[in-house]
């Protein structure tokens, strides 16, 4: 800018001003000059700068002034030291009235590229520097929840704020500017735009997080009780029309003594560096304008390079280096396509349970459809043959795995690849390739119990000797992970289709702890209750809490399936332990028995795992028997207690869990949280997937 040109531009409204003209020479001499009690001018910042800094703020040696960095939810507030006289006490029988002001300032708002930036800056006239409980993210840094709103504020703001939705939709757009008086809801906003030159009202609309650096003029006119806010890309010249023009009276905002500052706040999720280049500030006259050649550079965007005096030979080197760069990306993605190139970390060699995600691969035969075996709870199962040691084995790929936090996940999942039980599926190991996890599962050739029971094509019918065998490997195996190993595992989806049946007809018991690992994982803000609807215990819909005694429950219910071969929900109407409970109220027990054993079974038995199946469900969760007990139980170590002699005896009638239960009749796993939709319904023998 040509020095004579802009000392006339500059000089034009303060010609009549001796002092300003003083105030001019000083200026050129100066880059940062501060005011007598009318005004003030900062073309660049320094520890001379006669500024109150809180929170986050901070002048940096590059004469920029840093209001937030990038982390969450901080709060940067810079006031000039001394305050400014706001109102004019003229006497009767004239009303006082909030003087005329001006501001103009540059900022520079630093974004991430992928967008999630957030929350703004606010010019804020305020009658303290000190702004104590106030919050961050929509609040700026001024209000908080209870204090929003509140004409005790005294605080008049012009926010710059590139986050929509402040309770809901009164600043829906989130590149915007908002002029607020006591309160985050503002009376006026309008998207960050300017009227081009020359036009009546054609706006042209720019991101301010997008452009180098913002300029913006706010002016109040006391006596009209009129208010401008202009703003522009730094790189456009002042726009002759304002942005917003409104009629407002500031009198009741201001105090007879004011702070002029800035306060600028992160998100706790978006968050932007906020920065002021430079800023004057002007009572009862026009602020002085800012000379940009003096302001120091704005900040680099992260998406460009910062420029140097030689820009042209930087730019060369920078796009050559750019070019081999990309060189050496495009080679490397072809080297992991090729190679299945893996990049463990320190943490992940320290994991004896890690596979390799090329065996397993290779194993599934590239996760072939025809390798499938099963879609259900947590993602695909194929069937593998691992090549090294060509043992069989499950994989089940969970794709885009909620698990956050890959090092406490590995650490559970290293622990529980030390369960081993012969009622178990073992867990052998586990890979993550980027959002894909994959779990390495022994293999159980005869399918699920719920396949074996339910399936009519199945001309396979389990005697009960080989069903009372299998409740007693499943309780073997909840007793180890309940109380025999190192931990407490709660299984949190006991279910026919989780029992799988080996070779040798014995029961193991599958996808057990994978619910804690979801809890584990920490998926954001949300409670997971897993289960499957059928065999949740009552209390587990209202506490979400699983524990013992909800394993008890669902395990009730698969003793009440295998002796019934009947599903816990068959239709609208039916619900399996009722039915066996009103039988056996009605004394004919054994009317319940599945036909398909043809009146074939031990009496003593049957009887004993109904009534075990009764007194498992209890709604009182309390009242229900440790996996210990029932161990016991069903080895005729100990009596079962006379059915009289319980908790609620045979339930009684507080049976509506069901009010929850008849919500659907197929059974079905749910979850509270939002990744519901990820988990899957079971049908038959195969849970179908999504
Ligand atoms: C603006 O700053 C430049 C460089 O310091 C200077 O040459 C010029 O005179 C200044 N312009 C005004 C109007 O002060
Ligand atoms: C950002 O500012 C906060 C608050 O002053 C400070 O605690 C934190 O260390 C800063 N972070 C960085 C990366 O500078
Ligand atoms: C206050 O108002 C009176 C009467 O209009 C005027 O003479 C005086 O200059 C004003 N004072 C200030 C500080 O603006
Ligand atoms: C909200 O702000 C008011 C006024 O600034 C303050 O007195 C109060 O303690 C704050 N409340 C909370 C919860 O921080
Ligand atoms: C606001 O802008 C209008 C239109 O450009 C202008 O006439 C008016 O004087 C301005 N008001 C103030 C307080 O600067």
């Amino acid at each position: 800018m040509p020095i004579s040109l802009s000392i006339v531009s500059f000089s034009k409204p303060f010609m009549a001003s001796r002092t300003l003209l003083v105030f001019l020479l000083f200026l050129s001499l100066s880059h940062q000059v501060a005011s007598n009690s009318n005004h003030l001018v900062f073309e660049g910042f320094d520890e001379n700068s006669e500024l109150n800094l809180e929170g986050s703020s901070i002048i940096k040696t590059s004469r920029l002034l840093k209001l937030t960095n990038r982390s969450t939810s901080i709060i940067g507030h810079a006031f000039y030291a001394k305050p400014f006289l706001m109102v004019n006490k003229t006497d009767p029988p004239l009303q006082p009235y909030a003087l005329s002001f001006s501001t103009s300032f540059v900022f520079s708002i630093v974004s991430p590229n992928s967008g999630s930036g957030g929350f703004g800056l606010a010019f804020t006239i305020a009658p303290s520097t000190q702004f104590p409980g106030a919050a961050a993210g929509h609040y700026l840094g001024l209000f908080n929840y209870t204090s929003d709103g509140h004409d005790s504020n005294h605080i008049f703001a012009v926010e710059f704020d590139t986050v929509n939705g402040y309770k809901g939709d009164s600043d829906s757009e989130g590149n915007h500017v908002g002029v607020n008086i006591n309160g985050m809801d503002s009376k006026f906003t309008e998207p960050a735009a300017y009227i081009k030159e020359g036009t009546d009202n054609v706006k042209e609309d720019f991101r301010m997080a997008r452009v180098e650096a913002v300029q913006a003029w706010i002016e109040y006119d006391g006596e009209k009780r009129t208010l401008n806010v202009t703003i522009a890309p730094l790189s456009v010249p002042r726009p002759s029309k304002p942005l917003i023009q409104d009629n407002i009276d500031l009198y009741d905002v201001m105090k007879d003594s004011m702070y002029v500052g800035f306060s600028a706040s992160t998100g706790d999720q978006e968050t932007s560096s906020h920065y002021l280049l430079g800023w004057s500030f002007a009572v009862n006259g026009v602020a002085p304008p800012l000379n940009i050649s003096k302001l120091p550079k704005p900040p680099p965007k992260e998406n460009e390079p910062s420029s140097f005096p030689w820009v042209n030979v930087a730019i060369g080197i920078l796009s050559a280096m750019t070019f081999s760069l990309l060189c050496i990306l495009i080679l490397l993605t072809c080297y992991k396509r090729n190679k299945d190139f893996e990049v463990l970390e320190d943490w992940e060699m320290d994991c004896p349970h890690r596979f390799r995600y090329r065996d397993l691969q290779l194993a599934t035969k590239g996760f072939v459809e025809s390798q499938l075996i099963g879609v259900g709870g947590f993602g695909a199962v194929y069937k593998g043959v691992l090549p090294s040691t060509g043992s069989e084995v499950a994989v089940k790929r969970i794709v885009r795995s909620p698990f956050h936090g890959m090092r406490e996940f590995a650490a559970e999942i290293e622990s529980l690849g030390r369960l081993r039980h012969k009622n178990l599926v073992n867990l052998q190991g586990w890979c993550k390739k980027k959002n894909d996890l994959l779990l390495v599962y022994d293999f159980i050739p005869n399918g699920s119990l719920d396949f074996v029971l339910y399936n009519p094509n199945n001309s396979f019918v389990l005697n009960w000797g080989q069903r009372f065998d299998i409740l007693k490997g499943i309780s073997a195996g909840l007793l180890y992970l309940h109380e025999e190993w190192e931990q407490v595992v709660i299984h949190r989806d006991v279910k026919t289709s989780n029992i799988l049946i080996d070779g040798n007809m014995n029961a193991r018991l599958g996808d057990f702890g994978l619910a804690r690992l979801y809890n584990h994982g920490q998926v954001s803000h949300t409670t997971s209750v897993v289960g499957t609807i059928g065999y949740i215990a009552p209390e587990l819909t209202r506490t979400g809490k699983a524990s013992k005694s909800t394993d008890m429950y669902a395990f009730g219910i698969v003793l009440l399936e295998v002796v019934t071969g009947k599903r816990p929900l068959d239709s609208d109407q039916f619900f399996l332990e009722e039915w066996v409970i009103e039988n056996y109220h009605l004394g004919q027990i054994l009317e319940v028995v599945d036909p398909n054993l043809d009146s074939v079974y031990d009496e003593e038995e049957v009887e004993l795992v109904l009534k075990l199946g009764i007194l498992c469900t209890q709604h009182r969760a309390d009242y229900r028997p440790t996996m210990k007990q029932v161990t016991r139980y069903l080895n005729f170590d100990d009596p079962l207690p006379d059915i009289a002699d319980w908790g609620d005896s045979a339930h009684g009638s507080s049976r509506m869990s069901s009010g929850f239960l008849a919500v659907t009749s197929s059974s079905r796993t749910v979850e509270t949280s939002g990744y519901l939709s990820s988990v899957s319904m079971t049908t038959n023998s195969i849970d179908a997937g999504r």
